[in-house]
């Protein structure tokens, strides 16, 4: 079992109260997300997005949560075997988590690591790969967890605090 934190000092306590005892959501999208399903991939993203746009949350917001929810989204269609995205709105911030079943990540620091990928020709020739997806989602987010069990499941959990 591998684990990551990274959380921004800004909102730590409000992070890890949450953590603590997580409560009910106002609002819950979920959807599937197929392996190398790459015609379909990025649809819950857009659709929180869109969500999000609608109950009034500012654009520089809805462009982190954007940016970070298509990558992580993406990740799961090029690197797993499929799962889903969950995205929990609470008041002052939104959640969500990907789940998935595959090879996992061994070494998290490491899959942080701005350039470092090991997609395959298949996931290349679409267009990715460059290893910049998870960096991308740590700057754009105000809470990053990710714990992986290898050769069996990844969950990454993003919280980004509604700003402007
Ligand atoms: N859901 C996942 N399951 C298994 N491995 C993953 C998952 N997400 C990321 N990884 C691993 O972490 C590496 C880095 O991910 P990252 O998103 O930064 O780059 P990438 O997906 O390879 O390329 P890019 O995102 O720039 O298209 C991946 O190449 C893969 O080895
Ligand atoms: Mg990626």
């Amino acid at each position: 079992m591998a684990e990551y934190w990274n959380i921004n000092p800004e909102h730590e306590s409000a992070v890890r109260d949450f953590f603590t005892s997580v409560p009910e959501a106002d609002v819950v999208l979920d959807f599937e997300i197929g392996e190398k399903d790459f015609v379909n991939s990025g649809k819950g993203s857009a659709e929180v997005k869109n969500t999000l746009k609608r109950l009034g949350i500012g654009p520089e917001t809805l462009r982190r949560i954007a940016v970070a929810s298509y990558e992580a989204e993406i990740n799961v269609t090029a690197h797993s075997q499929g799962g889903r995205m969950d995205s929990y709105l609470y008041d002052e911030f939104i959640l969500i988590r990907f789940t998935d079943k595959g090879p996992g990540i061994a070494d998290i620091e490491q899959a942080m690591v701005p350039g470092f990928s090991t997609a395959d020709d298949l996931v290349r020739e679409m267009g990715f790969g460059a290893g910049l997806g998870l960096p991308n989602i740590l700057k754009n987010s105000d809470a990053l967890h990710i714990v992986s069990a290898q050769g069996e499941s990844t969950r990454v959990e993003i919280m980004i605090f509604y700003g402007n």
